[in-house]
C-alpha cells in the first residue's frame, strides 16, 4: 500500500482535542486545501468561518439560542451548559458554510456537493498536518445569533464545523476504534 493510501485508509476522527492548535499558517493552508474540492465550473459555493480563542464563547452562546429557538419549552440551564461547551471540545472550529452561486449549469445539488467534500479536506488536512480533526454539526438550523455570527444569508446553509486540535491520548485512541472494511457486496456494484 503506497504511504499515501494508507493515510486515507487508516485515518480516524479525534474525540478529545486540546492545545496546541494549528498555527495560523498551517490554518491557511487547511483551508486552501479545503479549497481543492472537486467544484464544477470552479463556482467556490462556500465559505468559511474560523472560531477560536474568546470567539468560541460567542458560537457557544449562538449555539444555545439556536436550541432555544427552536424548542417549545425553554432549554434548562444544565442543557444550555453542554451545548455551549460545544463550542469549547476543541481548540479550534471552521465553520463550513455552503454558499450557492447562481448558475444556470450547475445544480444546487452539485454546488451542495462540493461544498461538502470541503468539510472532508479539512479533516484530512488537519490530520495531515499532526492535528486531530473532527466534522461536527447541530441538531438544529441556525437561530438570528449563529446567522449573525455566519452573517449568513437566506439562500446559504451552515454545514456543521470542524473541530481541530492536538490528539489527546492518540494511539491508545486509535488502538480502540479499527475500521470494519466497506462490504462490498452490500455497497458497490460491479458492471463490466
Ligand atoms: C455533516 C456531518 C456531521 C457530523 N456531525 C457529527 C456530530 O455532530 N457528532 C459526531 O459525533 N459525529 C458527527 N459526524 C461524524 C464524525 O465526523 C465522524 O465521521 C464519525 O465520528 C466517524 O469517525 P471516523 O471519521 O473516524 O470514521 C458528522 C459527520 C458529517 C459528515
Amino acid at each position: 500500500m503506497s504511504e499515501i493510501f494508507e493515510f486515507l485508509v487508516k485515518r480516524r476522527s479525534a474525540s478529545i482535542l486540546v492545545d496546541p492548535k494549528p498555527k495560523r499558517e498551517e490554518l491557511e493552508q487547511i483551508l486552501n486545501l479545503a479549497g481543492t474540492v472537486p467544484d464544477h465550473g470552479q463556482l467556490r459555493p462556500y465559505r468559511f468561518v474560523v472560531v477560536e480563542g474568546e470567539a468560541r464563547a460567542r458560537f457557544g452562546e449562538a449555539l444555545v439560542d439556536a436550541a432555544d429557538a427552536h424548542r417549545p419549552e425553554k432549554l434548562e440551564d444544565r442543557m444550555k451548559a453542554k451545548i455551549a461547551a460545544k463550542a469549547f471540545a476543541a481548540p479550534l472550529q471552521i465553520l463550513l458554510v455552503y454558499s450557492p452561486v447562481a448558475s444556470d449549469k450547475i445544480h444546487a445539488w452539485e454546488q451542495m456537493a462540493s461544498a461538502s467534500c470541503t468539510g472532508y479536506a479539512a479533516v484530512l488536512g488537519a490530520i495531515a498536518l499532526g492535528y486531530g480533526a473532527v466534522w461536527k454539526s447541530f441538531a438544529y438550523d441556525p437561530g438570528p445569533l449563529l446567522q449573525g455570527l455566519l452573517s449568513l444569508t437566506s439562500e446559504e446553509k451552515f454545514l456543521g464545523w470542524v473541530n481541530i486540535g492536538t490528539e489527546k491520548d492518540k494511539e491508545t485512541q486509535r488502538a480502540e476504534r479499527e475500521r470494519e472494511p466497506l462490504d462490498l457486496r452490500r455497497y458497490a456494484q460491479f458492471l463490466s
